[in-house]
């Protein structure tokens, strides 16, 4: 039996009730059993200053230290804008830097999004592909999961769309596949 694999899982809004918070909170109980996610708070993060590239503060260095120690990186994100909210590109600016010191680079990543609109989210997911080029990183390419009009696929506070929940689990899957096909 291999081991677990740990997957990163940051999510692009920093709000209480967000649906892409309940996203991830599908996620992460439907997890197929040879993996788990853990969330890590990008909201505590400052912004970026490249002052501090070579001296980052403390909450930096922790972030970072546990993006790094991950197997694979679950991105979970609204849409701003046609574009990645600011809270996570800052994130991700982080991770990036120093050039030698990049927490993201090689790491394999999956890209969920939800939105009220008709897009789902798909713009963002766009942009952070181009993101991955420059990062280094190995994104999935399908399934995708963007999800439109979440407002009708949430209930109480779960995902409650089963081809949704499908969708997800089917996602994650091919994350775990794709995972150990590298580590190989
Ligand atoms: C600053 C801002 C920009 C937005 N831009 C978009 C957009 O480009 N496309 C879109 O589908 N929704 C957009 N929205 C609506 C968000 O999809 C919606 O607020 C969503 O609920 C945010 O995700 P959350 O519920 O996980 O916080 C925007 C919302 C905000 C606050």
């Amino acid at each position: 039996m291999e081991d677990k694999l740990h997957i990163v899982a940051l999510l692009g809004s920093l709000r209480r009730d967000s649906f892409n918070r309940i996203v991830l909170q599908t996620a992460t109980e439907l997890c197929p059993a040879d993996a788990y996610i853990e969330t890590v708070d990008i909201g505590m993060l400052p912004l970026f200053n490249g002052d501090f590239e070579n001296s980052m503060p403390p909450e930096v260095v922790n972030f970072k230290t546990k993006v790094a120690s991950a197997d694979a990186i679950l991105i979970v994100t609204p849409e701003y804008n046609y574009s990645i909210p600011g809270v996570l590109k800052n994130a991700i600016d982080w991770c990036s830097r120093p050039v030698t010191e990049n927490s993201l680079d090689g790491k394999p990543v999956a890209i969920m999004s939800a939105s009220p609109g008709m897009m789902g989210g798909s713009r963002a997911q766009y942009h952070l592909r181009q993101c991955f080029v420059f990062l280094n990183m190995f994104p999935i390419n399908r399934p995708e999961v963007i999800i439109n009009n979440v407002q009708e696929k949430i209930s109480e506070g779960k995902v409650n769309d089963q081809p949704t929940k499908d969708k997800i689990v089917e996602q994650l899957t091919a994350l775990i596949t794709w995972t150990r096909k590298l580590k190989r």
